[in-house]
């Protein structure tokens, strides 16, 4: 298995060789954003809109960007070219760097700047074709709130705990309530619900990383001259819902069959569900030069 490539910095290493001080924040406090994309035919896929999150997100956490967009897209391009054919997960990280071990962040003036070409590992063929169960649960995370709000910052603790959570409930993806009881999005993941053909995502809201998959399901549905609204959905929206699912960038469109053990319509992929899928994929394959 190949073990991918690694930019730290600027400089290529093989991906099992790749390291960085055990005194870096990002790993000591989660002090760091990162995001994760992939490549399509070789060719990543929206790389732009997240270099453009990464800013922002980084910008929200106070970290200097070390480099700019453009530098970062084509030290992405040479980790790619190194990590050989075929496609790849990209995860790129900024971290605030070293420092003192106090938790002061203007004790860190070196950003440092870390991208990963690992192979890319995809969900089950029948996570599409029969739809995934998802367990809906409280969980408060750092970006929920007002300064960190819509970064995609690394302490996915609370995330990853709920996904434990939902995975001994039978579940595939966990689903993050709001202080109101309202459904947030996935713990890697944004949600929709059609309700007699309409599709309804919440709202960006803080507690809420607004996908770049979700932008792309929302101009692809607005084509498709399928309505779209964004506002409040609750548990109930859901376990009433005709059809729902989920989006990330891995996991592309991905049919919700069940929530908390309830039936969503008639527990099978919907065929909104599958145009948005099929819709989606045609804008991925436009913008790569990908045959999907
Ligand atoms: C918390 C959270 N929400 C939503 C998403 C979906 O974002 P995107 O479509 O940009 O991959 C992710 C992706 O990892 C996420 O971690």
């Amino acid at each position: 298995m190949p073990s991918g490539k690694v930019s730290i910095d600027g400089r290529l290493v093989d991906g099992d060789e790749a390291r960085v001080s055990v005194l870096d924040r990002g790993f000591l406090y989660g002090d760091s954003v990162f995001e994760v994309f992939r490549t399509y035919g070789g060719v990543p896929f929206a790389e732009t809109e997240h270099l453009e999150r990464l800013v922002r997100s980084a910008e929200r956490l106070m970290i200097p960007m070390p480099v700019s967009i453009e530098t970062l897209s084509s030290e992405v391009r040479a980790t790619l070219d190194a990590a050989g054919g075929g496609d790849w997960y990209v995860r790129v990280v900024i971290t605030r760097g070293t420092g003192p071990l106090t938790y002061d962040p203007s004790t860190a003036s070196e950003p440092l700047r870390v991208i990963i070409a690992a192979p890319l590992s995809l969900p089950p063929a029948e996570y599409y074709e029969r739809g995934v169960a998802v367990a809906l649960m409280r969980a408060s995370r750092p970006t929920d709130d007002a300064r960190a709000a819509g970064a995609k910052a690394s302490n996915y603790l609370a995330n990853l705990l709920a996904v434990h959570e939902a995975k001994e409930k039978g579940a595939q993806e966990a689903l993050v309530l709001g202080k109101d009881g309202q459904i947030l999005e996935g713990a890697s993941s944004n949600i929709f619900v059609v309700e007699e053909g309409r599709v309804r995502t919440p709202e960006p809201q803080p507690g809420i990383l607004v996908g770049i998959t979700r932008a792309t399901v929302l101009r692809v549905a607005a084509a498709a001259a399928i309505e779209v609204e964004e506002g409040e959905v609750r548990p109930e929206d859901l376990f009433s819902a005709d059809e729902a699912f989920i989006t990330s960038s891995i996991r592309e469109v991905m049919p919700v069959v069940s929530a908390d053990g309830r039936t969503i319509g008639t527990g099978r992929p919907g065929p909104v569900t599958r145009r948005l899928r099929e819709g989606y994929l045609q804008a991925v394959a436009e913008a790569t030069g990908a045959s999907i």
